[in-house]
């Protein structure tokens, strides 16, 4: 068996994206308490930023977060970046580390902020301590931590089957132009694919063959590829929307609100609350976060774009 590694550098920085679903469909639930679905990924230019750090002997693991919702952010075991180091002890890494996040993604916002700390945390450790662990490795350490890390590490445009962690990348053309509307409390995502099963009068016990089955739309796809975002906007869809706007029916209020901003398309974000709005260009943009703003309906606006790149080593450094 290997030795124990030596870092390769004092500290590594790695960036990894939020996403939005441009297509969610769930069918039933297994055994193993997850859903099976079928999903289209984006990652957006919304980026987490994680700096790995070892530590001397004597001290301890710490976990610290600064930027947006930093305080909503817990600090112990139930960390996703602290989940991911304890993954990564697997490859027999010794040394205490310190783990800081600079957040730019809504906590339980239904963008995976959470996923994308611990994404940039596997791949910052991988590059500190000179693994250089294949690349499907990774992504299997990944799913293991959360349905949606694997995509942090991937990035683009994808399709997710199974848990929504087995990727296939798709290719797309053009930019895409995104405005999120934060909600002022998140909602937990087990709480919510709950809702859905509630609303579809499905009682606990069914398996996935009583639910059809999770299928995205082929002419989402085809207009993915010709880069139309008139075209992309109408066929946006997210099966969670309902039970989303179930446990907080404000949602229908900023989804409405956007859609008479001129937006192509508007849905929730993954499980929310977090809306997402597609926009024709950066002006349609600036345009409907004015009146998401104006209206009151939303917490605050993010205006970004689509697709990002995955995680990725953005600095090291020897002292
Ligand atoms: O994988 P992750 O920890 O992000 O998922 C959080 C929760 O969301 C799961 O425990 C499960 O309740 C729900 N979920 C699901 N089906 C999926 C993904 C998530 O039911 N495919």
């Amino acid at each position: 068996m290997a030795g124990v590694p030596d870092p390769v550098a004092r500290s590594v920085t790695v960036r990894a994206p939020g996403k939005v679903n441009l297509a969610l469909s769930v069918g039933g639930l297994r055994e193993d308490g997850y859903h099976e679905l079928q999903t289209i990924f984006q990652a957006v230019d919304l980026y987490e930023e994680v700096t790995v750090r070892w530590l001397g002997p004597e001290e301890q693991d710490v976990v610290t977060v600064e930027g947006r919702d930093a305080d909503k952010v817990p600090l112990d075991d139930s960390n996703l970046a602290m989940q991911a180091l304890d993954e990564m002890r697997s490859y027999r890494i010794a040394h205490p580390i310190g783990i800081h996040i600079r957040k730019q993604i809504p906590v339980a916002g239904g963008m995976a902020g959470g996923s994308a700390d611990a994404a940039a945390t596997l791949v910052a450790l991988d590059a500190l301590f000179g693994l250089d662990l294949p690349r499907e490795e990774l992504l299997e350490r990944a799913a293991r931590l959360g349905a949606d890390v694997p995509f942090a590490i991937l990035g683009g445009t994808a399709i997710g089957t199974s848990r929504g962690d087995e990727l296939t990348p798709i290719l797309t053309q053009g930019r895409y132009h995104w405005v999120f509307a934060t909600a002022p409390h998140g909602l937990s995502t087990p709480s919510v694919f709950f809702e859905l099963d509630r609303l579809r009068g499905l009682s606990p016990g069914f398996t996935a063959e009583h639910v059809a089955a999770a299928k995205v739309s082929p002419s989402l796809l085809m207009a993915l590829r010709t880069g139309d975002p008139a075209a992309v906007g109408p066929l946006l869809t997210n099966d969670l929307e309902r039970a989303a706007v179930s446990l907080a029916p404000a949602l229908a209020d900023t989804l409405a609100v956007g859609r008479e901003a001129g937006a192509l398309g508007a849905l929730v974000s993954g499980s929310g609350p977090t809306t997402a709005f597609l926009a024709a260009d950066t002006e349609g943009a600036l345009d409907i976060a004015v009146a998401l703003t104006a209206s009151g309906v939303a917490a605050d606006t993010i205006r970004t774009t689509g697709p990002a790149h995955g995680a990725r080593v953005i600095d090291r450094k020897q002292d």
